[in-house]
């Protein structure tokens, strides 16, 4: 038999050579045959699958990709909804969109809403208000039924002209009346005349120059007294705030409130389960909302590897993701996974209370090792104090 391949010597371009020269032409032939042929069942079966309908099922680039399965999306033996102080109710599991690409998180959002997910977070600062309003709309659910957060940013702002220039009115925390443009442009963006929630996303009041004004920073009763204002008008039904510690509530609170602080946003993972302000929070009836419950893009893999998350995900047959976000339900708290990813974002609303065994080990596992927080911008903006003193 003639051998297909002839042995040539070595030679600069040898195996491009050894290739060109030593492969026969019908063997050639019948690949590049076989490639097109390929492609031609792989454009047919394409092209018969949009035909029938299935556009939506396809990657992104074929269609929209929503799938509204209905399966699984539940919240078994767990808060659904929390209420809070104005009696309105808080679903406990958020969509998430923070680092939500243009083009990627509109398709999360009708993902999640045709999923179950009635509680949207967001905020002025992720740009991404105007698509994630356009998913609300095009979602057709009442505006009523789900629950938007937004966030208003001071030092995001300054820190970013183009984002600075696009609302000129904004001055600093010393004019509180500069807060309802920012509001009224995230509601533009976002479609609607409300929030359900507007938070103060940072503790930090910055001047003019960029430096930091100390008295505000230190009691914002100032910006508080002008969001109580906007919740007498009508723009906003509750407040809260982000990121602030238990010295700093104390501090807001100490003044003569109209209303109290609904709910403070902050980073709870296993990484960084903060079980005293969780208690203290609870005993002060303010609800806490679990911002990067994963371990945010940075440690979501090593959060999903935690050895008892496994253990208990095999136990329970839930994913690791899951067993997560469960833990944070059954620890009191609001919960707020991100994801673009459709899979994912079904996979997230799948909430089942663990067996209290499950529980303790993994509540044992989070708060015996060194905290350690994931988002600390303190350095990054130049602050000669740490936020979260
Ligand atoms: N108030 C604040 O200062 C503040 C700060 C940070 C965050 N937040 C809020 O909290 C939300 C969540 O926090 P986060 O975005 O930092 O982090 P996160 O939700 O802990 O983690 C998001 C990361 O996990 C991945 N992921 C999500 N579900 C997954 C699953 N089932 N399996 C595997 N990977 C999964 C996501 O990937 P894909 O997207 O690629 O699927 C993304 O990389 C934010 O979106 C924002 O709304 C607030």
């Amino acid at each position: 038999m003639p051998a297909k391949y002839t042995l040539l010597p070595l030679s600069k371009d040898s195996g491009r050579s050894r290739n060109a020269l030593g492969r026969s032409d019908a063997t050639k032939r019948s690949a590049a045959r076989l490639k097109i042929f390929a492609l031609l069942i792989t454009a047919c079966l394409f092209y018969g699958a949009f035909r029938l309908g299935f556009a939506a099922r396809l990657p992104p680039f074929f269609g929209e990709d929503i799938q509204c399965s209905g399966e699984n999306q539940t919240i078994d033996g767990l808060p659904s909804h929390y209420t809070l102080p104005s009696g309105d109710k808080i679903p406990s599991v958020a969509l998430g969109v923070w680092r939500a690409a243009k083009n990627e998180v509109g398709r999360a959002v009708k993902t999640a809403l045709c999923n179950g997910y009635r509680h949207i977070d967001g905020a002025w600062i992720y740009r991404n208000e105007e698509e994630v309003g356009r998913a609300l709309k095009e979602s057709d659910i009442p505006r009523e039924e789900v629950w938007i957060t937004s966030k208003v940013t001071i030092h995001s702002i300054r820190q970013n002209p183009l984002a600075y220039k696009s609302i000129k009115l904004w001055n600093t925390f010393h004019a509180p009346d500069d807060i309802e443009p920012v509001l009224d442009e995230s509601l533009r963006r976002l479609g609607t005349d409300y929030l359900d929630l507007y938070l103060i996303h940072w503790p930090v009041a910055m001047n003019d120059d960029g430096s930091y004004d100390k008295d505000l920073t230190e009691d914002p009763y100032p910006t508080w007294q002008k969001l109580e204002e906007l919740v007498d008008k009508g723009k906003l039904r509750n407040i809260g705030v982000s990121n602030f510690n238990e010295r700093r509530i104390k501090n807001l609170t100490a003044n003569p409130l109209k209303y109290k602080p609904a709910v403070n946003q902050v980073e709870l993972s296993f990484w960084l389960p903060q079980p005293e302000l969780v208690q203290w929070s609870r005993e002060n009836d303010i609800l806490l909302e679990a911002y990067s419950p994963l371990g945010s893009s940075e440690r979501v893999r090593d959060s999903l590897n935690v050895p008892e998350v496994k253990e208990i995900a095999a136990q329970t047959g839930l994913t690791a993701a899951q067993v997560l976000i469960s833990w944070h339900v059954q620890r009191g708290t609001i919960v707020l996974p991100k994801s673009v990813t459709p899979s994912r974002v079904r996979e997230n609303l799948h909430v089942v209370r663990l067996p209290d065994d499950a529980f303790e080990k993994l509540e044992q596992a989070a708060t015996s090792h060194k905290p350690s927080r994931g988002s600390n911008p303190s350095k990054n903006w130049g602050l000669d104090f740490d936020i979260f003193d």
